[in-house]
């Protein structure tokens, strides 16, 4: 019998992919960025599963270029805005992602932003780099203390409370704002929910940690930032399109906030006249949050069992599209 086909579009860390070569005939882009939605388009005919990462817009279209066959996307990552969900479900396509495995990474990641963002650790390091660096001065890259001051966090999913942990070894202040709420975890970790526009005007620093949906694309936007205090920082690892960057650049340009960390973008990559990259009072990113290898070689391995479990004819343990089970054709089950 022939093996099922399955379409990975990214080279991944480790041997999972090696382990997947020995299961399945596995086709992987040999090209290090998202695949071209044409070549997708021509790969996907008659696959069982695409194995799929940021960047790698999966609609309806390429849903049907498999020709019927595909049974699951299978994201290597945890966020799913890439995929029509809507029409995954109408063609009893499953859709899974990875929760739980890097929150902490991506928490640590975010806490790297606001450090570097309130001492200026990567401008001081560019600084000291091209050899400008004569000794030590009282007045040199002074930032502020991040030790005692508030935090506002904008989503309290999973990562939202691992950095909200970190934060309390910092001794912060811990705001919150999200429309679902959890008294005895927010209790737990001494967090008080505040509404966003309070916790905009109160907090020394704002991190995002929203999933983008229809609902949050440009969730902070000119009218938040305006609300923020002049001394305050912006942390976005959620995803680019949750901040509206030209009213974010407008907002450091203006003095409106201090400085920001940023570790994704609209469009991926930016866009080389971005001033967010010339900018020394913002620390810039190459949307690396969740880039530690053990973080990663979990991440392909979670998308994997996914994958194996829809073709082993069950359910998913990562089913992001949960409604599927109910439209999904009796023969691919
Ligand atoms: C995710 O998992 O969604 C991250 O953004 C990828 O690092």
């Amino acid at each position: 019998m022939n093996k099922p086909k399955i379409y990975v579009t990214r080279d991944q860390p480790g041997t999972a992919l090696t382990e997947l070569q020995n299961l399945y005939d596995v086709t992987i882009n040999p090209e290090d960025h998202p695949v071209p939605k044409h070549v997708l388009i021509e790969e996907v005919n008659g696959i069982s599963g695409i194995i799929a990462c940021v960047g790698d817009r999966i609609d309806g279209e390429v849903m049907d270029a498999s020709g019927g066959t595909l049974q699951a996307v299978c994201n290597a990552i945890v966020g799913f805005d890439n995929i029509d969900l809507i029409a995954a479900t109408e063609r009893g396509i499953y859709v899974t992602n990875t929760p739980g495995v890097l929150t902490e990474t991506v928490a640590d990641l975010t806490f790297g932003l606001i450090l570097s963002a309130a001492r200026n650790i990567a401008s001081a390091d560019r600084y000291i780099r091209t050899g400008k660096w004569h000794g030590w001065g009282p007045k040199q890259f002074l930032g502020v203390d991040v030790y005692g001051k508030t935090l506002g966090i904008v989503g309290l999913g999973r990562i939202g409370y691992a950095v909200a942990k970190r934060a309390q070894g910092f001794n912060m202040e811990l705001l919150f704002y999200d429309v679902i709420r959890n008294p005895e975890q927010e209790q737990k970790y001494g967090l008080t929910f505040t509404p966003l526009d309070t916790l905009l005007q109160k907090s020394d620093f704002v991190s995002i940690h929203v999933p983008l949906l229809p609902q949050t694309r440009h969730f902070i936007s000119e009218r938040e930032l305006n609300l923020m205090k002049n001394t305050a920082f912006l942390v976005n690892t959620s995803r680019g399109p949750v901040v509206n960057e030209k009213a974010l650049i407008k907002a450091l340009q203006t003095g409106k906030i201090r400085g920001a960390g940023i570790d994704v973008w609209d469009p991926e990559p930016p866009q080389g006249t971005n001033p967010l990259l010339i900018m020394d009072n913002v620390v810039v990113l190459p949307h690396i949050a969740s880039a530690s290898i053990e973080t990663r070689s979990l991440m392909i391995q979670m998308a994997i069992n996914n994958l194996k479990c829809t073709l082993q004819g069950k359910i998913p343990p990562n089913l992001v599209n949960k409604e599927v089970v109910n439209v999904r054709p009796l023969s691919l089950t």
